[in-house]
């Protein structure tokens, strides 16, 4: 049975034994890894997800009243209310209360609803957790609501969701992926334009890897928020409506040390975008290394969203002859490495990681091994 198969199930099965009647509908989203190009999406930048064997699975079904009541597997406390509220909870419901006041100011207020999540995404280890549990929820509930519409529309409903009902200022890399991968390739996403490239990844004999520092930054969200303003300021400086217009000739005009050091960090992430799609597109992964570390290098230094124990997990893995190359992967402050290693030594990476990681920080890391999958919505090939 496929991982998504699964997790189907699980939450059949859970909605079943939450509200004793089967759920109506019923969506499975997956998390994502990111290749390269991080912090770039909000910045209208380029970057290189890929869906992952994670997922999250929502059963759902409308109710005749306005009342909202939400199970899950694996966040805390169930939450019932009596109708969908206009201001956030503080807790997990508000991806969903969020996707779903957005799916009434769109088409019209629907009823309340009853939801259950199953999960085997891990929450905050950067794998879009978040963005899985949001496209989860709108593809059940526009179905069970009858209403369609398009993946690129519900991606952008669900960042609309994450930006205002829940406060993170996300950009739409996660949803996206989410609903557009397709297994066996990356996308090659250009978050200005819109348009998006399935890129194939390197075949059986490489492998991705992440290492999950599982240190958990509670001030993660405000610094991302923050960095997402200092990246806008850098624009403003310049005249530009991103920094998706800036050139490197462009950052001996921004006098502020650290707007410069982050508009850096994004133009030189977005080239490595493109050097990283050609070096897939030309079957030469090993490529990919050098620019794997050097994105670590500009998350660290001039992005500043690294931490020590990701940084010493990238060390380790620079260590090893089977790995090509290791990053910090997603938002930062702490969650997993991504590592692209030979297939064959992954059990002496991992050993490797752990001891090393275990002789500094006293605890072990956490290891994923993971494969690509399709998104929810995957556009086939003609
Ligand atoms: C989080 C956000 C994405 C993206 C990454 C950093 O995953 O949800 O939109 O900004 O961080 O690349």
């Amino acid at each position: 049975m496929s991982a998504s198969h699964q997790l189907d199930q699980r939450a059949r099965t859970a909605f079943r034994e939450a509200f004793g009647y089967p759920a109506g509908a019923v969506a499975v989203a997956p998390g994502r890894i990111n290749i390269v190009g991080e912090h770039t999406d909000y910045n209208q930048g380029l970057v290189l997800p890929a869906a992952i064997d994670r997922h999250i699975a929502v059963g759902l079904r409308l109710r005749r009243d306005a009342q909202v009541a939400l199970r899950s597997d694996r966040y805390g406390a169930s939450v019932t209310l009596q109708r969908l509220p206009s201001r956030r909870q503080g807790n997990w419901a508000d991806y969903v209360l969020g996707v779903a006041r957005e799916i009434n100011s769109r088409f019209g207020v629907g009823p309340g609803f009853e939801a259950v999540v199953a999960s085997d995404v891990p929450v905050g280890a950067g794998l879009s957790s978040s963005g899985a549990l949001e496209v989860a929820l709108a593809v059940a509930l526009l179905a069970a609501r009858g209403i369609e519409m398009a993946p690129l529309a519900i991606a952008q409903l669900c960042q609309t969701a994450e930006n205002d009902f829940v406060g993170a200022r996300t950009g739409m890399m996660d949803q996206f992926t989410a609903l557009k991968a397709r297994g066996g390739n990356a996308i090659l996403l250009d978050c200005r334009s819109l348009e998006d490239e399935y890129i194939p990844l390197p075949d059986g004999r490489l492998a991705w890897l992440l290492a999950d520092t599982r240190v958990r930054h509670e001030l993660a969200s405000s610094a991302y928020n923050r960095r997402r303003t200092e990246c806008e300021a850098a624009a403003r400086v310049l005249g530009l409506s991103s920094l998706r217009e800036a050139t490197a000739a462009d950052l001996e005009r921004i006098a502020d040390p650290v707007e410069r050091r982050r508009a850096r960090h994004v133009i030189t992430e977005n080239a490595r975008v493109v050097l990283a799609a050609d070096a897939l597109r030309r079957r030469a992964p090993r490529g990919l290394g050098p620019l794997l570390y050097a994105s670590h290098e500009s998350l660290r230094l001039d992005f500043a969203v690294s931490c020590r124990e990701l940084d010493c997990l990238v060390e380790l893995a620079a260590g090893m002859p089977q790995v090509i190359g290791a990053r910090m992967m997603g938002g930062g402050f702490g969650g997993c490495v991504l590592v692209l290693l030979e297939s064959a030594g992954t059990d002496d990476v991992e050993q490797h990681l752990s001891q090393g990681y275990a002789d500094e920080f006293h605890r072990s890391p956490e290891f994923y091994r993971i494969r690509s999958v399709d998104g929810v919505m995957p556009e086939r090939a003609s």
